[in-house]
């Protein structure tokens, strides 16, 4: 069997360094059940925990959650507050033994709006492990891409950085997740096929991948076909394949 093509550092190619997920489908898993749409958040977070597991063994460096949108107060008051109350339940029976495993975690979004237990437990989460050398979890909570572009817009001006100065590598600095590289798989659950503001900035070249699989159903085999289908794609950036003749049309 061949050997799959590594990078320069000697990784796995067909093996995505950073994996962005919208979990989709929760609230469908739920009602399924019978269940109330908490129920299928409930699930959701479990589902969370195993795949960071799973996404570590396969050497995946960072994996980014989209767990709570800007867009998302607009939900029912009762299945808002089960999603805060998710955070602490989460954070208290999970943190440790993450933290203990090597994960280091990070949260991005606007957390001035958050009460002040889920912005401790979202604080208490990073702190305790901020130096582990695993897979960096990015959750995205109260996030929206939009945002994160006019945060990054604002800190850059509030830093004095002159418009000439303002490149696209100067304005990523100031990105939420200026912490790690731009995904290269992004993968939605749940069936609906669109981003939903979710990394507008950073999946300029991200290869997606959409399954009908709900989110609470996700698991290391529909993983298996994520990679699979992420390994079987050609990157190219914008240019033309290395063989390809020079006068053939170019395709982003
Ligand atoms: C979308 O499914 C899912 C969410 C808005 C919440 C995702 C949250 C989790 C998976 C829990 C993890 C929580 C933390 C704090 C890490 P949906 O409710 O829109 O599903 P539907 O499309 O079936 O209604």
């Amino acid at each position: 069997m061949a050997t799959p093509p590594k990078t320069a550092s000697g990784r796995d190619q067909a093996v995505p360094r950073h994996v962005a997920i919208v979990m989709d489908g929760n609230g469908r898993w739920a009602k399924r059940r019978f269940m109330p749409r908490v129920f299928g958040h409930k699930y959701g977070m479990e589902t969370v925990v195993r795949v960071i597991d799973d996404c570590a063994r396969r050497g995946i460096e960072y994996l980014t959650v989209y767990a709570f949108s800007s867009e998302n107060w607009k939900r029912p008051d009762e299945e808002v507050s089960g999603l805060m109350n998710l955070v602490l339940v989460g954070v208290s029976k999970y943190l440790t033994r993450l933290a203990k495993d090597g994960i280091r975690i990070k949260v991005m979004g606007d957390r001035t709006v958050v009460s002040e237990k889920v912005r401790q437990a979202w604080n208490e989460a990073e702190e305790l492990t901020k130096n582990n050398p695993g897979l960096t979890l990015t959750v995205a909570f109260n996030y929206g891409g939009r945002w994160d572009i006019v945060q990054a817009c604002k800190r850059a001006l509030a830093d004095g950085v002159a418009p000439d100065a303002l490149s696209e590598d100067a304005l990523s600095r100031y990105m939420a997740l200026a912490h790690a590289p731009d995904p290269d798989l992004f993968i939605r659950t749940g069936g609906e096929v669109r981003v939903s503001n979710f990394l507008l900035w950073q999946v300029a070249y991200s290869e997606f991948y959409f399954t009908d699989c709900l989110w609470p159903d996700f698991d290391a085999a529909e993983m298996d076909k994520a990679i699979a289908a992420f390994a079987s794609r050609e990157r190219r950036f914008g240019g033309v394949p290395a063989a390809a003749p020079s006068n053939e049309a170019s395709s982003a």
